[in-house]
């Protein structure tokens, strides 16, 4: 989703923004514009705006020399309102240059306001619901900012993260939010402010997280950070724990083949902190055992990768926890008016902890009395500040869209939970508790002998890239994780691909089987295994092209399959963390046999932070 720099210093702000602005880049965007601040000009802000991406930007600018002056905005925009153009890429001036603003999040009373602005002669120059608050800033400016801010923002309904220049405030820029992510930082070239931490790691790892309506005022001799009665507050500022290498590619051709190579580390450094003396534990979870025991039902939101691994998380429970669990998508959980009994925990995961439909259930749930426990990468993100009980996944940063290392990491934390609660309810017996810890320990070693076959996964990537239609088929946890794959081949690949429980096909999408048509089967359940057969024999018989993903040893895939890829043993319940790798790797590598740009996929967004 959108991207916001902003900066003031020591240094030329053009070059900082832009710079933060590619470190933004991942988030997803369609046009992008900075607005330097510069007291020597008659009109001191000027608004530089392209459609497309960050290079016009640079090239328009001269790569920043062209534009004088030492504090700016800029942004990244992901068009909601209007199409993705120059008059609504962002920032928006208002008053001729009075007032500048860069916005993150979607007004929602944005025609309203339009229209009474309109009335009091303002006119618009974009479709933007942007542009009314650059209207409304200069409507309340008075001469005190703050007071400016905290009356704009007063009459806003929504989500905004804004970054202000004012024309009479040269060498200052204000910062706002309500529930979209905003960082501040300070180092020795002067003060940010950011969506997301990459913007701001070149110059400093000290961050700190705005809370909602939170204002920040840089200025040339730091941060000043304020509440909605105008008065000064202090915030705490934490130290962020990966440097700038861990936001670059590092010698890969893009990130997400960084982060598929990531995913042993991830895994590694998300579950060997929870080890010790061969034992889980999860202290810093902040659970008690009679909180555990007291659980009746867990019920579990996400979106998108991160709904799917809640649907490998009700397997996980159900088998090793034997709790009942609910999943819903995070956009239809709290429309659906659930029913919630005493003693269901909520579980809520997310990558990013901004996710705004993800956010919204969480607080939903905590409304309705519901304890309510986190999956979350980001540290000090919304959905981690929110929750009562957070479990931190230690996947690094993710840059590229589609996720990988997170969707493992997060996977890696539900089998520690789920484990754990098995244990402490007694539903899970010693012994099989151990297996599954050496078993859990093994994985980032047996993800690393199914990276080893990455030039297998590029030849047939190669030779089904022109497939029009995918389907991806397995059962029980083998469909839960058929759903990850389809998902990661169609939104890198463009190619069309449904999952399918193997045993639903006959009922309705077997008819869209025909020959040319992709099959990608998933059988690693042993107990499923023949059923899952039969219907491979059955797509086979209709023409379709077959793939397998099996573990070592399975050889009577290849009776059906036309080609089949072996991953390494491990209990029944752990697969789904071994058979996503591959299905990774195929989506790669056709994404990039199709040309498409596969760390920015038309259309998506990294940190969904708009309903
Ligand atoms: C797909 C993907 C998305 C995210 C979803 C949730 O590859 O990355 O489907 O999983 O937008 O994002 P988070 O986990 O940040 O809440």
């Amino acid at each position: 989703m959108c991207g916001i720099v902003g900066y003031t210093g020591t240094t030329k702000a053009a070059r900082i923004l832009l710079d933060g602005l590619e470190r933004l880049e991942y988030r997803g965007y369609d046009s992008a514009g900075i607005c330097v601040s510069d007291g020597n000009r008659e009109h001191p802000l000027q608004a530089w705006k392209v459609k497309g991406r960050l290079q016009a930007l640079r090239d328009a600018t001269g790569n920043g020399e062209q534009v004088p002056g030492f504090s700016g905005i800029g942004h990244t925009r992901w068009a909601t309102h209007g199409e993705p153009n120059t008059e609504n890429a962002h920032p928006h001036l208002s008053g001729g240059g009075k007032v500048a603003v860069v916005h993150n999040g979607i007004i929602e009373n944005y025609q309203e306001l339009r229209q009474k602005l309109e009335g009091k002669g303002y006119v618009f120059q974009s479709e933007t619901d942007t542009e009314t608050i650059a209207h409304l800033l200069n409507e309340y400016d008075k001469g005190d900012p703050i007071d400016a801010i905290v009356r704009t923002v007063m009459h806003l309904r929504g989500s905004f993260a804004l970054g202000i220049l004012f024309e009479d405030r040269p060498g200052e820029v204000y910062g706002v939010r309500r529930d979209s992510p905003l960082i501040a930082a300070v180092s020795d070239e002067g003060a940010f402010i950011a969506s997301d931490v990459p913007a701001i790691l070149p110059y400093t790892r000290k961050v700190t997280y705005l809370d909602n309506m939170e204002i920040v005022c840089l200025h040339k001799d730091g941060l000043t950070f304020y509440n909605m009665d105008g008065e000064p507050i202090e915030k705490e500022f934490t130290t962020v724990s990966w440097d700038v290498e861990a936001a670059e590619k590092g010698g890969y051709a893009h990130f997400m083949l960084k982060e598929i190579h990531e995913q042993p580390k991830a895994l590694e450094d998300t579950i060997r902190p929870h080890i010790q003396d061969g034992k889980l534990v999860l202290s810093e979870l902040g659970m008690t055992d009679d909180e555990i025991r007291g659980i009746r039902r867990i019920q579990m939101a996400a979106c998108g990768s991160a709904w799917h691994v809640c649907m490998t998380a009700k397997y996980i429970f159900e088998r090793l926890a034997r709790i009942p669990v609910d999943v819903d998508l995070a956009s239809e959980f709290r429309y659906r008016d659930p029913v919630l009994e005493e003693g269901t925990l909520l579980m809520v995961v997310s990558q990013s902890g901004e996710t705004a439909d993800s956010l919204a259930a969480l607080r939903y749930g905590k409304a309705q009395g519901m304890l309510s426990l986190a999956i979350v990468n980001v540290v000090g993100s919304s959905i981690a500040r929110e929750a009562d009980r957070v479990f931190y996944t230690a996947a690094g940063p993710e840059i590229a869209v589609a996720t990988t290392k997170a969707y493992s990491a997060q996977l890696a934390a539900c089998y520690m939970l789920a484990m754990h609660f098995g244990l402490v309810r007694k539903v899970m017996a010693e012994e099989d508790y151990l297996r599954h810890i050496t078993a859990l320990s093994r994985l980032p070693e047996q993800i690393e002998q199914i990276l080893q076959q990455e030039a297998r996964m590029q030849w047939l990537a190669g030779k089904y890239a022109n497939t029009r239609d995918a389907f991806f088929i397995g059962r029980g946890l083998d469909y839960a994780s058929v759903l990850e794959g389809a998902l990661k081949l169609k939104e890198i690949s463009y190619i069309h691909a449904e999952a399918y429980a193997a045993g639903e096909l006959k009922h309705g999408t077997i008819s869209l089987i025909e020959k040319g048509s992709m099959v990608m089967s998933v059988a690693t359940q042993h107990d499923l295994l023949e059923k899952e057969i039969s219907n491979m024999v059955e797509v086979h018989a209709r023409g379709a092209t077959l793939l397998a993903v099996t573990y070592d040893g399975n050889y009577a895939m290849e009776d059906q399959a036309d080609f089949t890829i072996y991953i390494p043993k491990t209990e029944d319940v752990f697969y789904p963390s071994l058979v996503v790798v591959p299905l990774q790797l195929l989506a790669y590598y056709v994404s990039l046999a199709r040309g498409i740009d596969v760390d920015k996929p038309r259309n998506l967004a990294k940190s969904v932070t708009v309903e």
